[in-house]
């Protein structure tokens, strides 16, 4: 019974107590993304596992080592999306979106599920919200979407982070980095992990994002891909660069930034935050700019972020946020006296409901004062009752629960006074 009870590690239930504030950040995203042009996907759970070695890469930890693979009763290969980029791309392919007017702005709220040891800000299932780009090429694309992102934790009120940026250029210019880099770690080949010391073969970019220390300590000191930008992806950094202070978006460059995926190209950004310990990226993105050509469409500019969920949620708590609420209450809990009174209360619930009041009643046949303390506890924020005097008079007290002010109103004419004497002060 144990084992029926508890969710499986890395995984969590999200219970009233914290929807509220799951709600609140999912319509501020969509918000945002709205005001930059950017429209709600939804997507499979599921892909085919052919299209995350091709999209994320074979050599990356994502594949290699955190994907939820199994095989269906047809013998095909699925996994569960590590991420929402690749699903997307592929969606946005086979709906034909991307032959019509571009640049086409898809954004999305989804699970993700990466077989990594949990930790703080570390989860096996995790939430994302997500924005693609489609058909740019414009350093200004760049910008506008990095600005999106901003304009999201601002309106959240998320103070200290840092935006860091990189280009990790073109496959052209890579080839002469890769040259670089292989050079570099062969003359350390027998300190690097025995996946490092395979990607020194098939993706010597790679060695830059592995997580065992050691091959991190190496890292430090490898050539960075800055230095052998080819000119046109240089000009594009630069006009990156432009656009961000044209938008006045303060960022540092990090050369050592490269992402734990193979799609990108060009720019990369995280942003980072003092509030998160050892998992500080609150969001990674990039261009990716060969990524739909290589899953058959036509070649098509293209870049995107994501946010991580549960990360931002412990940055608002860790700020102590004014907008986390710890559960919704009912606006109004109308206490039943009687029979009669009950009977009235669900009457007039089903009048006030209709009008888009949240309201409760009793269900549960209690006592006044076990109504009260019911009311209080799931946080309503008026109450009011309902007994033969209340019926007999015509008149109802409304009590205000956080200071105990009250406001009468005729039964007769209750809809339309809490109206205009309660529901506009909300
Ligand atoms: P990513 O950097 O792998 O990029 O993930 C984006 C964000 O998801 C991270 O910054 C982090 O906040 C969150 N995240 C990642 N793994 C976990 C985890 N195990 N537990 C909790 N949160 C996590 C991508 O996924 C790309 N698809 C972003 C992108 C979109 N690039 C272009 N378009």
């Amino acid at each position: 019974m144990k084992l029926l009870a508890g969710a499986p590690r890395g995984t969590q239930d999200l219970l009233p107590e914290v929807t509220a504030n799951w709600q609140m950040i999912e319509q501020l995203a969509l918000k945002t993304a709205e005001r930059y042009g950017f429209l709600e996907i939804r997507i499979p759970t599921m892909e085919h596992t052919e299209l995350f070695r091709r999209s994320v890469g074979d050599s990356t930890d994502v594949v290699q080592k955190e994907m939820f693979t199994f095989t269906d009763r047809g013998g095909r290969s699925l996994s569960l999306r590590p991420e929402g980029t690749a699903g997307t791309v592929r969606a946005a392919l086979a709906s034909g979106l991307l032959n019509g007017a571009l640049p086409v702005k898809l954004c999305y709220l989804l699970t993700c599920f990466r077989n990594e040891r949990p930790q703080a800000g570390r989860l096996k299932e995790f939430h994302q919200f997500g924005a693609e780009l489609f058909g740019s090429e414009s350093p200004v694309a760049d910008a506008e979407l990095i600005e999106m992102a901003a304009a999201y934790f601002d309106s959240l009120g998320i103070k200290g982070l840092t935006l860091a940026i990189n280009s990790i250029g073109c496959p052209d210019c890579r080839k002469e980095y890769q040259k670089a880099l292989v050079d570099y770690f062969s003359s350390k080949k027998e300190r690097l992990c025995e996946t490092c010391k395979g990607r020194l073969e098939q993706n010597p970019l790679r060695l830059l994002d592995c997580k065992s220390a050691e091959c991190q300590e190496i890292a430090k000191d490898a050539p960075v891909i800055l230095d052998y930008l080819c000119p046109s992806c240089k000009e594009h950094f630069e006009g990156v660069k432009q656009a961000l202070q044209a938008a006045k978006i303060p960022y540092q460059v990090n050369p050592r930034i490269v992402r734990g995926l193979d799609y990108y190209t060009r720019t990369v950004f995280e942003f980072i935050s003092n509030d998160l310990g050892a998992q500080s990226t609150l969001c990674g993105g990039g261009r990716y700019d060969k990524l739909v050509e290589v899953m058959g469409g036509p070649p098509t500019p293209a870049l995107g972020f994501a946010v991580g969920l549960e990360r931002l949620l412990l940055i608002l708590e860790a700020q102590k946020s004014n907008l986390l609420e710890s559960k919704k209450g009912p606006e109004l809990f109308l206490l039943s006296l009687g029979e009669k009174g009950l009977q009235a209360a669900a009457s007039l619930a089903a009048s006030l409901r209709k009008e888009g009041v949240s309201v409760e009643t009793d269900l549960m046949n209690r006592s006044l004062k076990a109504q009260m303390k019911y009311a209080d506890k799931q946080k309503a924020k008026y109450t009011c009752v309902l007994g033969d005097d209340e019926l007999a008079s015509g008149v109802l007290t409304v009590k205000r629960m956080k200071d105990g002010a009250v406001e009468t109103l005729l039964i007769d004419n209750f809809v339309e006074e809490w109206k205009s004497k309660i529901g506009k002060k909300g």
